[in-house]
């Protein structure tokens, strides 16, 4: 597995794979499951897989955990080489955001509402160094997980606006035993928090069920936040969307999804569920 911290070594690198099909798996590193997963889906005969790890802190609001993320370089490489991934591409902060940047990617509508409302800027940031490492790389595809469903349907709808001419791919959320989503966040919770923490993944499946039943979609979100707020959660949004543009009033007949997010102490979980 190569290695490469410049662009110009970046490039020559995948020029050097003679028009080879090129998936990204882009990535803020503290890697886990989740992120193997995304790594697997790539992996196809005859593609090279290039893993990017960047802590953006362009994605990151005043007061958000930017300085105590997880940064953990030589444990996610040695997992990204037992993976099967071919490069990884470790720009730094410099490269990514160099004296006199000055654009900003912004997705409106499909930003708008849940995470982007709760953590104004957030979309913008992810939406720009997206838009960069698609560039930097020219991948034939990039992975995304479900987890970050809001992130997914932005980055579609970027790649999809801006003709990048590169296959958006979601991939289903990893989950422990008893079903809370993995999260390189998952770290900060202790044993109490841990416990408590798997209500959200089980309020978002009993209120999808009813909402699939024809149940009352303000009674079955009703339920969810008390049941969540019961578990010491702090609830900053339970919500129902249309799968593709996330409107948050959406047509029945449409794809729907549910989507969450909490805070257990200083932990900010977010989940999603379809509703089939
Ligand atoms: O999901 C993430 O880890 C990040 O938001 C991403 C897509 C790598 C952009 O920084």
């Amino acid at each position: 597995m190569q290695t490469i911290r410049a662009l110009g070594e970046l490039r020559e690198a995948i020029a050097a794979w003679d028009g080879a099909r090129v998936a990204l798996v882009p990535t803020m590193g503290a890697l886990h499951a989740g992120h193997m997963a995304l790594v697997e889906a790539a992996r196809r005969p005859g593609t090279k897989v290039v893993a990017s790890i960047f802590v953006n802190p362009r994605q990151f609001g005043a007061g958000e955990d930017l300085s105590r993320y997880p940064r953990k370089e030589m444990a996610d490489l040695r997992m990204l080489n037992e993976a099967g991934c071919d490069l990884v591409w470790l720009p730094g902060a410099d490269d990514m955001y160099p004296a006199g940047f000055a654009t900003n990617v912004s997705v409106s509508g499909v930003s708008a509402g849940f995470d982007g409302a709760a953590r104004p800027g957030h979309f913008d940031g992810v939406a720009t160094v997206v838009a960069k490492l698609l560039n930097q790389v020219r991948p034939h595809a990039a992975y995304f997980g479900e987890k970050d469903y809001q992130q997914l349907a932005v980055v579609r709808r970027m790649a999809a606006d801006l003709d990048l001419g590169v296959e958006i791919v979601g991939v289903p959320t990893q989950r422990e035993d008893d079903g809370l989503a993995l999260s390189s966040r998952n770290v900060y919770l202790d044993d109490d928090e841990r416990a408590r923490a798997v209500a959200l993944p089980r309020a978002l499946g009993i209120a999808a069920r009813a909402i699939a039943r024809g149940g009352d979609v303000g009674g079955a979100l009703d339920d969810a936040r008390t049941t969540l707020i019961a578990a010491g959660f702090a609830v900053d949004y339970v919500a129902l969307a249309d799968a593709e543009t996330l409107d948050a009033d959406p047509a029945p007949d449409r794809p729907r999804r549910l989507l969450a997010a909490a805070r257990m102490g200083q932990t900010r979980l977010i989940d999603n569920i379809a509703v089939e």
